[in-house]
């Protein structure tokens, strides 16, 4: 989604920020642009992708020392150069509102007055040039501007409903940016006699490790070699500098075509190294004070969206069969807008891979302003917004990932909720001693069981080309598997753009068989438990109507392939921790039919990595 860098120095700070938009490119985005003072406003947009931004920046020759840059997701107004974004204000007094005139602006988030805010600009004679919400913040800016950009941004936001990070800066006063932010993630980078203004500190990786994370409502006036920060009620405000090593977003693809599929490969990786270090299960793996929090809970509600939400499912099943702790699952952008019954002794568990996500954000301030004061994060960033606003969190350590289907920070979401059901079941008395030992036994054996799974890679491709000239796709799953199931749907969708549903198998006969033919494969997930004979059932139901089965079965399951009937038989069964090994053909299989279908893996239309709007 929508990322900013913004620079104040004497160098040219062009190059900076171009490479620091790259490093943001794997959020998703649909157009981009920067802007400098350059003896006026300078800028160029592009519909393009970064590099292309880079070569008509360099043909334009557009340098300078201050400026703001920006990789646009369009909400407001379709993807096109005229609402790319830095937007400029053009004031009642400027001629053409094509001309640069004299504020320049770039925004992240949703303003929801924006209708309003417009049209009272527009009767004081401002001209728009674009269809976005981001426009009307350069014109309020403008509306006003007495000669001190700072004290200008200040009256604005005070003006504006909704989300927001913006970066600003003003023709008048050239060695200064401001920025703001409230709802969406910004961050200052601090220099030597240079700052900077970024989404995130990896745009920032390798220019200065020296990060602030700005606080909802903070605004900060960058001017060389100083900065100063003000919250919400414009008093002083001292937020910590931390040494941030951000990883470089251009990570090396090595023998790999795509982020996607580097990133299915790294999971044993991924899995053994957010294990590092647990020699035991405790309460304290979750942070100081846990112990005290998960004897006092009396239950769990874990908020999130699109893949962590289904890690939260899976790990439902778990808290409720292993720790015996009545939980409950919900879409973050549906709880934090429905009238709920709070209960005080409940544990909130956010899942999320970038810990920025504004639905996830919200619904965790929403549960608190209902009085849920125990909160815990599973989380990949351990810098972010939803780490710092929980009280305990389990980092994961996936690393970062680049495509915008998630794959290794869903496992190892998985693992981090496998070890939050285990505390949860020891300090509740479920967990007996051997129990203990055997499950950690069981964790530790998963890079190597995860290894044996990848190597079925050249049987998923044959299924893959089954799938690519299909257009829809069902999956069926029952119990911790449907979750599974679910998860699967999520991948082939994404990135293949193959019309796909999950469904608990029991459930065919209530609808979904009614659109089985032969045209229509179904995936089963079919590891070798308590449900497989149910599971079976509606595998012969699906048959009987033509329909073509891609079975995944287990070591065990006693499924045989036969006309109609594809088997990949996972390698060994693995009870408890199964989700997370069956879920890797699943997402192999969505890899090899978007390979197969030639759409952009990485980063398919329309979606976007981290999702920082509502
Ligand atoms: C976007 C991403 C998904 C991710 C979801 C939640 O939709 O494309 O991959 O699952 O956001 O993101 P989070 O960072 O909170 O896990």
């Amino acid at each position: 989604m929508c990322g900013i860098v913004g620079a104040v120095s004497t160098r040219n700070i062009v190059p900076i920020l171009v490479q620091g938009l790259q490093r943001l490119e794997y959020r998703g985005y649909d157009s981009c642009g920067v802007a400098v003072y350059a003896d006026g406003l300078k800028r160029a947009r592009s519909v393009a992708r970064v590099a292309e931004l880079m070569s008509q920046v360099d043909s334009e020759k557009i340098a300078g020392g201050t400026g703001i840059a920006h990789t646009r997701w369009a909400t407001h107004g379709a993807p096109a150069v005229h609402n790319a974004h830095p937007h400029f204000s053009h004031g009642p007094g400027e001629a053409a509102p094509q001309a640069p005139g004299r504020i320049a602006l770039v925004h992240n988030g949703i303003i929801e007055n924006h209708d309003e805010l417009r049209a009272a600009l527009q009767a004081k004679g401002y001209k728009f040039t674009s269809q976005t919400d981001t426009e009307v913040i350069a014109h309020l800016v403008d509306s006003l501007y007495e000669g001190d950009l700072f004290d200008a941004v200040k009256a604005a936001t005070k003006q504006l409903h909704g989300a927001y990070a913006i970066a600003v800066f003003c023709k008048d006063e050239p060695h200064r940016v401001v920025g703001a932010r409230e709802g969406s993630p910004l961050v200052l980078g601090v220099g030597k006699d240079e700052n900077f203004l970024a989404s995130d500190a990896m745009a920032l990786a390798g220019v200065t490790d020296q990060i602030v994370y700005l606080e909802e409502g903070d605004l900060v006036d960058l001017q060389l070699g100083r900065y100063w920060i003000v919250d919400r009620n414009h008093k002083a405000a001292e937020r910590p500098v931390k040494t941030v090593q951000a990883h470089s977003g251009a990570a090396e693809l090595g023998p790999y075509r795509h982020y996607m599929q580097k990133e299915i490969f790294e999971q044993p990786r991924a899995i053994g190294d957010t294990l590092q270090g647990v020699e035991s299960v405790t309460p304290e793996l979750f942070g100081d004070g846990a112990y005290r929090i998960f004897k006092d809970v009396d239950s769990v509600l874990i908020l999130a969206c699109g893949t962590s939400y289904y890690s939260g499912c899976t790990a439902k099943y778990w808290l409720e069969a292993i720790a015996k702790i009545p939980t409950q699952v919900e879409i973050a952008s549906e709880y934090r807008y429905r009238e709920s019954v709070p209960n005080p002794k409940t544990l909130v568990v956010t899942i999320s891979q970038s810990g920025e996500t504004a639905d996830t954000l919200a619904a965790l301030k929403h549960a608190r302003s209902l009085g849920m004061e125990n909160t815990l994060t599973v989380c990949n960033v351990s810098t972010s917004a939803m780490v710092r606003e929980c009280k305990l969190a389990y980092i994961t350590r996936a690393g970062v990932e680049i495509g915008v289907a998630s794959t290794k920070a869903f496992t190892t979401q998985l693992a981090g909720l496998f070890l939050l059901t285990l505390s949860l079941a020891q300090v509740r008395g479920k967990l007996t001693e051997t129990q203990e030992a055997q499950h950690l036994k069981d964790m530790r054996h998963l890079p190597t069981a995860l290894q044996a799974v990848l190597a079925l890679e050249p049987q998923v491709i044959s299924w893959a080309e089954d799938f690519a000239n299909k257009e829809n796709a069902l999956f069926l799953g029952r119990g911790m598997h449907y979750p599974i199931a679910l998860e699967g749907a999520l991948k082939l969708k994404e990135i293949s753009y193959i019309h796909a549903e999950a469904y608990p198998a029991g459930e065919l006969k209530h609808g979904p068989l009614a659109l089985v033919t032969s045209e229509m494969p179904v995936v089963t997930v079919a590891p070798n438990d308590a449900l497989l004979e149910k599971l079976k059932s509606n595998m012969q139901e699906v048959r009987a109507r033509g329909g073509l089965l891609y079975v995944l079965a287990d070591a065990d399951s006693k499924i045989e392939s036969s006309e109609g009937v594809h088997v990949i038989r996972m390698p060994e069964h693995y009870g408890t921790l199964s989700p997370l090994l069956h879920v890797v053909p699943l997402q192999l299989l969505a890899y090899h039919t978007a390979l197969a279908r030639g759409t952009d893996v990485d980063k398919p239309r329309n979606l976007a990595k981290s999702v920082t709007v509502e």
